[in-house]
């Protein structure tokens, strides 16, 4: 297990703090808190010993085996006349308590991944906390919206609400007074950490639960979901206007294609186009040229470049209403936004994303056996602007007054890979409307753009996997994040706090390359 030095501190520090004796891990121990409106309807309490998972912080590769001891609790809860029934899972170190909490976020439609996330937590010392907001929480029911509809027809409305922000805001409260119950003495500090649909929650929090937590990281969050989510489909909708599928194959290369032509414009050749906004290629400039797809050379197509230029550029509607940005040219494209199937003979069609496709048939169409074959265009930006009118408020996370976070002494960090292949940029253009309303929001909100970097981890470029390490030294110790130390050795990388750019300044002595932060307007 990969323990930074201060983590290791922390805990040999708390190995000989004077907190409390723990007590019985016992259901008697513990009397939930009241809060407005909510119902509790049981508790469980039970030792685990031994318990033995991989587990890894969200938005790092950072996974490793853990081996712990832990007093499970689990609390359930209901919103009186709500037929809803919410999970917090309290994991409570039996040893070696390190006086702080924290909660983890899931990801997708799911809002927690259990002992994916939990297990590393409770092995480094903390209370590890969870909901599932209502719903099956793992990371294989992520991609799932089934529980949305009560009826076909009918949303579930309740576990919506859950889902969207409710439960996130009772999860610190139940957490907070199970750990005094169980060590008499509140969290020194609490911190909440989640990746993409997880990165929603922990800005959900920042925004509507301002005192919960001392420190919140915010990976990839999916803010303006109920914009980019569903705009996720226009590839699918493109391929279907045109009748055009084109294989994986042509796809990729035509990323490939765009990557060698951006690649060097920061000055290295690294595979990774740090600087986007200097690249001006378009996909309908290399029809023609040769690739290769099972052993058979083929030829960039005019129908290729028509679909993988439409998530490049993102959809817009004609009158210009609604609009949703692109991915970037080094994101792959072929993970969740241009899926095609192909036969052995060399013929492709349309294939699915659950996570995409479930979207409109649930919150806008609210029928589970919808299907979007046949959608027009008219249509599908009518579905968008459904979904920007009906749930904008529940799930966009997109407040940009951080005024009250501001005030409750928080501080919140967050970053996202360049090379994002699910969720497109909307992080830039979300923190440009915060940094308007509060110029001084770097003081306690920091968002960094990791150039290479896809999905919450993956990718070419150096993974920020310390994040998490360097917003407890924010919290805790004043130590500014300048820069998110991203990699090691000589692919090590700063990233740098937006709007400021990674910028290549040259080689080392000893020959890796080495960067620094210019502001936007100068750096390369
Ligand atoms: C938890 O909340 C309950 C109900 O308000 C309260 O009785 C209990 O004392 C709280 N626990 C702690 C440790 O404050
Ligand atoms: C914790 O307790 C709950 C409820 O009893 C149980 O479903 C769950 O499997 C337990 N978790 C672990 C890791 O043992
Ligand atoms: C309440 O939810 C349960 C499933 O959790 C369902 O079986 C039941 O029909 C629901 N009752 C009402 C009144 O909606
Ligand atoms: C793109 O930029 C390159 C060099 O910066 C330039 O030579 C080329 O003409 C530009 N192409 C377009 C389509 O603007
Ligand atoms: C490939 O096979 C499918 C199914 O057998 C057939 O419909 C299609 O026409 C074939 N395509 C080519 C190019 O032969
Ligand atoms: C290439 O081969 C693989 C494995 O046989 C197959 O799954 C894939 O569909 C093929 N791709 C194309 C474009 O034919
Ligand atoms: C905390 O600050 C002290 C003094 O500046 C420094 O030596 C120490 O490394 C810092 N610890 C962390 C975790 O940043
Ligand atoms: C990294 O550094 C090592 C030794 O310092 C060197 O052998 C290697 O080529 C370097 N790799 C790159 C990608 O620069």
């Amino acid at each position: 297990m990969r323990l930074s030095t201060f983590t290791a501190a922390a805990a040999a520090l708390a190995a000989t703090a004077t907190y409390g004796a723990s007590s019985a891990c016992s259901p008697d121990t513990f009397t939930p808190p009241s809060i407005l409106g909510v119902e509790f309807i049981g508790i469980t309490a039970n030792e685990e010993h031994s318990f033995t998972r991989v587990s890894l912080p969200p938005g790092t590769l950072d996974g490793a085996t853990y081996t712990v001891d832990f007093c499970n609790i689990t609390a359930t809860y209901t919103h009186r006349g709500w037929n809803d029934t919410i999970n917090v899972n309290v994991w409570l170190p039996l040893k070696g308590w390190n006086e702080r909490l924290w909660a983890l976020g899931g990801g997708g439609y799911s809002s927690s991944f259990g002992s994916l996330y939990l297990t590393q937590a409770v092995g480094k010392g903390y209370v590890a906390i969870a909901t599932d907001s209502g719903h099956s929480a793992s990371l294989q029911t992520a991609e799932s919206l089934d529980w949305a509809l009560s009826s076909p027809g009918n949303l579930d409305l309740e576990l919506v609400e859950d889902w969207g922000y409710r439960a996130f805001g009772e999860l610190a409260t139940i957490g907070k007074n199970i750990t005094e119950d169980f060590y008499a003495q509140l969290p020194t500090y609490s911190y909440f950490s989640g990746c993409s649909g997880g990165g929603r929650q922990a800005m959900m929090i920042a925004q509507r639960f301002p005192a919960d937590y001392d420190g919140i990281l915010a990976v990839a969050p999916a803010v303006n979901i109920q914009k980019f989510l569903p705009a996720a489909y226009w590839a699918q909708q493109v391929m279907g206007d045109h009748g055009v599928y084109p294989s994986p194959c042509e796809v990729d290369a035509f990323t490939a294609e765009a990557v060698s032509a951006c690649d060097g414009l920061d000055g290295l050749v690294d595979g990774i186009v740090s600087t986007p906004s200097l690249c001006n290629f378009t996909a309908h400039s290399v029809v023609g040229k040769e690739f290769t797809c099972n052993g058979t050379t083929c030829r960039l197509s005019p129908a290729g470049a028509t679909v993988v230029q439409a998530v490049w550029t993102g959809p817009s509607s004609p009158s210009g209403d609604i609009s949703s940005p692109g991915l970037s040219l080094d994101a792959s494209l072929t993970t969740t936004y241009i899926l095609t199937t192909c036969l052995s003979n060399g013929t492709c069609s349309a294939s699915n994303s659950d996570l995409v496709s479930s979207w409109i048939g649930t919150f806008v169409a609210k029928d589970p056996s919808f299907t979007l074959s046949g959608t027009t265009d008219e249509e599908f930006f009518d579905y968008l602007r459904i979904s920007q009118r009906d749930f904008a408020s529940s799930f966009a996370a997109a407040d940009d007054d951080f005024s009250a976070f501001r005030k409750a002494g928080g501080r919140l960090l967050s970053w996202q890979g360049l090379a994002d292949e699910t969720i497109p940029k909307v992080n830039s253009e979300y923190y440009d409307k915060v940094l308007h309303v509060d110029p001084q929001v770097q003081d306690y909100y920091r968002f960094f753009e990791a150039p290479g970097v896809g999905h919450c981890e993956g990718g070419a470029g150096p993974l920020p996997n310390g994040a998490f390490d360097q917003l407890i030294a924010w919290v805790e110790n004043s130590t500014v994040p300048e820069v998110l130390h991203a990699g090691s050795g000589n692919s090590s990388r700063p990233l740098c706090p937006y709007p400021s750019v990674q910028t290549f300044t040259g080689h080392t002595l000893s020959g890796g390359p080495s960067f620094k932060c210019m502001p936007a307007s100068i750096g390369l």
